[in-house]
């Protein structure tokens, strides 16, 4: 069947010229690859971004597509773009979809978007082709950002006009020459990056039943998690994080790091009910020990520093701001109208926050800042202390005045 197009930025075979394909080197773009030259029968162009994710070798990624006939492939390491340009900002705001999602997908998006965009430029590319279903998050991300950055691209989603299913497509990749991937009978969909591991469909389909183990890959199961916690230390410079351990590190290194010794303890495990953007409800599963470590150390840093109104007010703007990210929406301008509020109130977010990572819990338990608004001397119970305790009945009796008139007025126990 002839897909019907709604909308004027989707590519229409015969008009297509050129087109970057987002290239991850696994099956569904590999196929995609034949496919578009087929169907669209234009020139192909494909793009992988590094960003941290578990593909080892990216030349043979390269290899592959340049072989499958696309005219040439660009492979990008974006790690340290993606770090300090892309996962500070979701630090800064204590980034958690629904308080659970670290938006670990979601915040690479408008990084990818910005390379496709900026490759289809540089090779004169008229098109953008990504993998993303009609299902997800990712289509409504890709689409609104690609086309805002340059109106003039068209955009091409293979699966969502495809309708191939799972055998069809192993069957067309037989046809074809795509090489068949050794763990096809892997029943998972995963999109990894430096800031966590998204993985959906097999098991993880049935919210009733617990993930099974074999879709963890970076983090222990609880149950053989070492029998002695480990420490680490964190050091903020402005909200973000600058060593870890008493050294100092590139922010894309010090999550690497944390990956692993957070992994290795069990922490950053997720199984998250989402609403998506486009209605549906789904259950995901996440691996984010260093999104998790980080985010936890961040808040109480910034809870130190910060006064009440802060503290009360700021949480309501970093939600805002996390739903306007995984909604698909970096370029709104309210986003950044929103980050220029989260990187005011970071310029005092520094100081040392100490972590301990035990079967799967990273607990806070130690601060130190030169800005915290703690004051021992106020805050004490000992001898000595500073607080005028004597102004306290006089705070309180005004401070009620409201509540006691309307209860005597109409209150009922
Ligand atoms: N639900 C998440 C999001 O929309 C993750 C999607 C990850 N995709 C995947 N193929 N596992 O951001």
């Amino acid at each position: 069947m002839e897909l019907f197009r709604i909308s004027s930025y989707e590519g229409v075979p015969g008009e297509v010229k050129k087109c970057v394909l987002l290239y991850s080197g696994g099956l569904d773009t590999s196929v995609m690859i034949k496919w578009i030259m087929e169907k669209y029968g234009c020139e192909l162009v494909t793009l992988t971004l590094d960003i941290g994710q578990a593909t080892k070798n990216l030349e043979e990624v390269k290899s592959k597509a340049i072989k499958l006939g696309v005219s040439d492939a660009y492979v990008i390491d974006a790690k340290k773009e993606f770090a300090d340009e892309y996962i500070s900002k979701a630090i800064k705001a204590n980034a958690l979809y629904e308080d659970a999602y670290p938006i670990t997908t979601a915040i690479a998006r408008p990084l990818k978007a910005k390379w496709a965009v900026k490759i289809a430029e540089e090779v004169n590319a008229d098109a953008v082709a990504h993998g993303s279903t009609g299902k997800g998050n990712d289509q409504v991300r890709f689409d609104i950002t690609i086309t805002a950055l340059n109106p003039n691209l068209k955009i091409i989603a293979p699966v969502r006009e495809w309708g191939l299913g799972r055998d069809e497509e192993i069957k067309y990749a037989e046809e074809h020459g795509i090489p068949i991937p050794v763990d096809i009978d892997n029943p998972y969909s995963v999109d990894e990056n430096l800031w966590g591991r998204s993985v959906e469909c097999g098991d993880i389909e049935y919210p009733e039943k617990e993930v099974p183990k074999n879709a963890l890959a970076w983090c222990k199961p609880w149950e053989e998690t070492p029998d002695t916690p480990e420490y680490v230390e964190i050091e903020f410079e402005e909200g973000v994080p600058v060593s870890l351990n008493g050294k100092d590190m590139e922010l894309w290194k010090i999550i690497k790091e944390l990956n692993e010794i957070g992994g290795k303890h069990g922490v950053g495990l997720i199984d998250h009910m989402e609403d998506r953007i486009i209605g549906l409800k789904s259950r995901e599963f996440y691996e984010a020990p260093a999104a998790t470590i980080i985010i936890k150390a961040h808040k109480d840093l910034e809870k130190t520093v910060c006064t009440r109104h802060e503290n009360w007010f700021k949480p309501i703007v970093d939600k805002e701001w996390t739903n306007l990210v995984y909604s698909g929406l970096w370029i709104e301008p309210l986003t950044k109208d929103l980050e220029a509020f989260i990187d005011k109130v970071n310029k005092k977010v520094n100081g040392l926050v100490r972590v301990k990572l035990y079967k799967g819990n990273a607990m806070i338990v130690g601060r130190d800042s030169p800005n915290a608004l703690y004051d021992l001397k106020l805050a004490t119970y000992e001898k000595g202390q500073l607080f005028n305790q004597a102004a306290s009945p006089g705070y309180i009796e005004l401070y009620g005045l409201q509540s006691r008139m309307a209860y005597k007025l109409n209150g009922k126990w």
